[in-house]
């Protein structure tokens, strides 16, 4: 009897402990490079021979998700999960990464905690920007050179821009692009074409990055006029039209002043041709007074009659040299006091007295 149990336990036991020596079972193929969007899945597959008993999926070298064959997979992130294949005696491990960010770039790894070749692969994770050309329609002159600028903006990493005219590219000499740094490891690109239309045309700027499938394109109409001339015409007729506006007023505005200095200057010719002839009166008369105030300062005896200037101005007569009555002159006791008292004071001033009605008999006549 323990003969014949050995019998059986023997390749029993050979066989039970033959895969737990590990070198029965590899990867039999690793995973694949992978370009996608951001926000979008990544998947990556990991195949193992009959015999595997653990794998591990590493993200830049981070253990992200674990694959035991007697129990299954063991998630513990909610973005790493994964799916599994089995066809005849291989496995397959499908990591699936969700929501993609640029941060997941990188390595991905599948390990069996067994020294494997193909084991990696890399994992590119890549931002679609925006793309615009700012004008959707330009109107050339024939002749005239345009630059149209065609802006891609938040790209990772910087899309190639080329350019079509209707159905065909555009040789790279015609187009200049510039790459700038922009925020959150994301890319700008500028381009800027140079075009001298021959015709009405439709450009495209084109962005690619190999996560998408199509291009990102933008468009501008280029419409050719070839009727510049008239054009320019209708610019030129409207802006010396401006022009001739605004000469026009202006000499009117010229003439207008001209206008009022000529009206103003023989109103003032008219004045004073009147005021000469009362001044010459004035003269006289102030020949005539001078002479009595002379008189009045010989004698040396106050003269009550005395009119000072300012008030003998207020009487708007100064042809008239006879004086007034002096009840209505002299009510104000002030004025009484200065004129009485002034001379006496102060007689060295009686040569100021006689410049000063001069002056101001001036200021009222003008
Ligand atoms: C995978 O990507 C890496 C790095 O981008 C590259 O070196 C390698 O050649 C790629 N492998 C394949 C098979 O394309
Ligand atoms: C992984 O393998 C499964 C089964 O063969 C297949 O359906 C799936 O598309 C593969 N995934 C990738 C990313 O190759
Ligand atoms: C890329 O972005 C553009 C503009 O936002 C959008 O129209 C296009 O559908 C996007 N492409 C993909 C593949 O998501
Ligand atoms: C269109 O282009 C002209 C110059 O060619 C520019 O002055 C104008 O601002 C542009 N219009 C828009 C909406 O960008
Ligand atoms: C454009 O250029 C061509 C050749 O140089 C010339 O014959 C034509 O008169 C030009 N047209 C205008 C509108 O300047
Ligand atoms: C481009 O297409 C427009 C119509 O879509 C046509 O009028 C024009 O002649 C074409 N230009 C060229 C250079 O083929
Ligand atoms: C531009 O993109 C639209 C979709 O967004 C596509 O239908 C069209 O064919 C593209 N044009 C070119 C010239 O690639
Ligand atoms: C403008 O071009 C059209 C064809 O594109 C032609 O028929 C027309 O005579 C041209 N006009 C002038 C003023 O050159």
């Amino acid at each position: 009897m323990e003969r014949l149990q050995k019998s059986i336990l023997l390749p029993l036991i050979l066989t039970a402990s033959l895969p737990g020596l590990g070198f029965c079972y590899s990867i039999t193929k690793g995973p694949d490079n992978a370009t996608v969007l951001a926000g979008s899945q990544a998947r990556f597959n990991c195949t193992v021979s009959a015999g595997w008993k653990i794998l591990i999926w590493l993200s830049n070298g981070n253990p992200v998700l674990t694959v035991l064959s007697s129990q299954g997979s063991v998630e513990t992130t909610e973005r790493f999960t994964s799916q599994n294949y089995t066809s005849g005696d291989e496995f397959t491990s499908e990591l699936i990464i969700h929501n993609t960010q640029l941060s997941d770039s990188g390595k991905i790894e599948c390990s069996i905690q067994q020294p494997s070749e193909n084991n990696f692969a890399f994992l590119s994770v890549q931002v679609n920007g925006s793309l615009f050309i700012k004008n959707s329609t330009l109107t050339v002159h024939e002749n005239k050179t345009v630059e149209i600028v065609c802006e891609a903006l938040g790209w990772a990493p910087a899309p190639d821009i080329s350019w079509m005219t209707n159905d065909s590219f555009i040789d790279k000499s015609r187009y200049v692009n510039q790459q700038s740094q922009g925020s959150n490891g994301l890319h700008n690109v500028l381009s800027i074409l140079t075009v001298t239309p021959t015709a009405t045309e439709v450009l495209t700027c084109l962005a690619d990055i190999e996560a998408l499938p199509e291009p990102q394109n933008a468009t501008v109409t280029l419409i050719f006029d070839n009727s510049t001339a008239e054009n320019d015409y209708i610019e030129d007729t409207r802006s010396s039209w401006v022009i001739v506006l605004a000469v026009v007023l202006s000499f009117l505005g010229v003439v207008l002043l001209i206008i009022v200095i000529v009206v103003v200057v023989r109103c003032c010719l008219k004045r004073r041709a009147a005021t000469y002839q009362s001044e010459i009166r004035k003269v006289s008369s102030e020949k005539k007074k001078d002479g009595n105030l002379e008189n009045r300062q010989r004698n040396g005896s106050e003269n009550l009659g005395y009119l000072p200037e300012e008030l003998w101005n207020t009487e708007q007569s100064p042809g008239i040299a006879s004086l007034p009555p002096m009840s209505s002159k002299f009510s104000d006791p002030e004025d009484y006091s200065y004129i009485s008292a002034v001379p006496k004071v102060q007689p060295q001033r009686h040569s100021d007295y006689q410049i000063r009605p001069k002056k101001i008999r001036n200021v009222t006549l003008v």
